[in-house]
């Protein structure tokens, strides 16, 4: 799928598939880790560490227990999201974790991914709950979840260690 974002930049969104090399996706990843931001991850992964969880994913996929879409600029990939089933008894909970590059924000392609995603997730895994988590310092995607429906149903408190300080953890489900 092409799409032209608000700033006129054209960018694809493909299904996560064994074509993407997995050096790009590791770039993706790391480019974000070392930025800082509110995601969990702390350091850098190594390609082996990559391609290990790409195999996972794309093994998942073929289980329909997670999803994931990637956003090609070109070659290089510049955003990303993903999707997982929980196991057992809590299955039909679907969760979603979302990443972008700085360059690539705030021009509507959160909005898009989202969007895309919920809908593929409805498709195909028909879950009960949609849901994702975020720290209370991630203005950027409270606003985005809240604008695309997600609402707040629990705070772990003081739950992630950030810059040196610590931020609640928010629970959002689709509603
Ligand atoms: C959170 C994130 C996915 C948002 O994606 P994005 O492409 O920048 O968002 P969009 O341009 O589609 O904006 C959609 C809506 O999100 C909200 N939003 C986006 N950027 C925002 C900002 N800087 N401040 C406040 N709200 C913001 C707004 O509600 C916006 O709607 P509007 O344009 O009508 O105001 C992106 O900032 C990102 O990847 N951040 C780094 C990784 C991260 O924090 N991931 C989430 C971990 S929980």
């Amino acid at each position: 799928m092409k799409i032209e974002l608000k700033d006129g930049k054209e960018v694809e969104i493909v299904q996560l598939s064994s074509e993407i090399p997995v050096i790009n996706l590791c770039e993706y990843i790391n480019t974000l880790v070392e930025e800082d931001i509110f995601i969990r991850t702390d350091r850098p992964f190594c390609f082996e560490e990559e391609e290990r969880y790409i195999f996972d994913v794309l093994e998942g996929m073929r289980k329909n227990e997670q999803d994931y879409l990637a956003v090609l600029y070109g070659k290089k990939v510049v955003g990303g999201i993903t999707a997982r089933r929980g196991i057992g008894k809590e299955r039909n909970n679907v969760e979603m974790g979302i990443g972008i590059l700085k360059e690539f924000r705030g021009i509507g392609l959160g909005e898009i991914l989202l969007k895309e995603m919920v809908k593929r997730v409805r498709e195909k895994m028909n879950p009960e709950n949609i849901y994702l988590h975020t720290a209370s310092g991630n203005k950027p995607a409270i606003c985005l979840y809240e604008k695309m429906g997600f609402r707040k149903i629990a705070t772990l408190p003081k739950w992630m260690k950030h810059k040196g300080e610590y931020y609640d953890m928010y629970w959002m489900v689709l509603v």
